[in-house]
């Protein structure tokens, strides 16, 4: 039973200026940048009543990738531009949402999560990641929370050092993007060539191979680097999915290569074995061709549309 029926204390919320100055004070004499994310995460975790998570999103691949945070585990990843996260990432602006059923992209981490408040984490005009926060009450967070946690993250940003990843974000624009996939459909052309080159060849042509091997780790470098992981991670779902395909049926062709070096011998080979080369050889030029086929007028322009969007 409860002691004090029908005499339930006022909830208190928070006290954002005694916040503010134990924020700076954790954070001025750190340097780290981990560390000072972590224990701002758990200082106002702690220090705000009636709420059940606090913590950091930073922008990784195409989205958002979760930081330092105080509460349950939570969604690691959140595609671009999506959830109330990725709206006040992508706008720059503090979001406040008072019933995220309401909220019709809300991302569910937490299902007993009711509100929340996410807000830009800038470093002068960049928008470097969001500070969430959620609570499992109704329209938790008023204007009064708004303004402090405000005033909290700015504070931060301006102590803290961001490291340089976050501050030339490998979340590259849609131009960049764009690019890079031309990129890749050019150093497609270039394969075909020297694909092209060794087929025509009696023999395995030494230098010829070693080239194909170094065009094709450079290109992978890119597009299995670069390229997929943002395709994989994008908000359209067809983008997604046949980025996925791609990974899942045509994958491993730098593996395939080395492996037919490998067992060839990149020197000379018999001219007896030409037959059974040329076989071997076919089946993997055709297995690439399959991939670019797939990836110039399928897996490309589907990305490609959507980032005209
Ligand atoms: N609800 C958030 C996702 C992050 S979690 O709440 C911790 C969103 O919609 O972006």
């Amino acid at each position: 039973m409860s002691s004090n029926p029908g005499r339930a204390k006022p909830a208190q919320n928070a006290d954002y200026a005694l916040l503010k100055q134990q924020a700076a004070s954790l954070i001025e004499d750190e340097t780290d940048f981990i560390a000072n994310a972590a224990n701002f995460a758990a200082l106002l975790y702690h220090g705000i009543p009636r709420i059940n998570w606090a913590g950091f999103y930073f922008p990784s691949g195409d989205g958002l990738v979760l930081g330092p945070f105080n509460g349950r585990p939570a969604c690691t990843r959140l595609p671009r531009g999506r959830g109330v996260c990725g709206a006040a990432f992508i706008s720059g602006e503090t979001v406040v949402v008072d019933d995220v059923d309401r909220f019709a992209d809300h991302i569910v981490c937490d299902t007993a999560s009711r509100s929340e408040i996410v807000i830009p984490l800038k470093s002068g005009s960049i928008t470097v990641g969001v500070f969430d926060v959620d609570s499992a009450e109704l329209a938790r967070f008023t204007p009064e929370d708004q303004h402090g946690l405000e005033a909290l993250v700015s504070a931060f940003a301006e102590h803290v050092a961001f490291p340089e990843a976050l501050m030339r974000p490998d979340h590259s624009s849609s131009e960049e993007q764009f690019a890079d996939i031309e990129l890749c459909r050019h150093q497609h052309a270039e394969l075909r060539t020297i694909l092209d080159a060794i087929a025509t060849a009696p023999v395995p042509p030494r230098d010829t191979l070693v080239r194909l091997r170094q065009k094709l780790n450079a290109h992978s470098e890119l597009e299995d680097g670069r390229v997929y992981p943002l395709l994989r991670a994008c908000a359209n779902e067809v983008v997604r999915h046949k980025a996925e395909r791609g990974v899942r049926e045509l994958g491993g062709l730098r593996e395939e290569l080395d492996a037919l070096i490998d067992s060839w011998g990149i020197d000379a080979i018999p001219s007896s074995d030409t037959i059974a080369w040329q076989r071997e050889w076919g089946a993997f030029q055709r297995a690439m061709e399959a991939r670019m086929i797939f990836e110039d007028h399928d897996l490309f322009c589907a990305a490609q549309a959507d980032l005209r969007r």
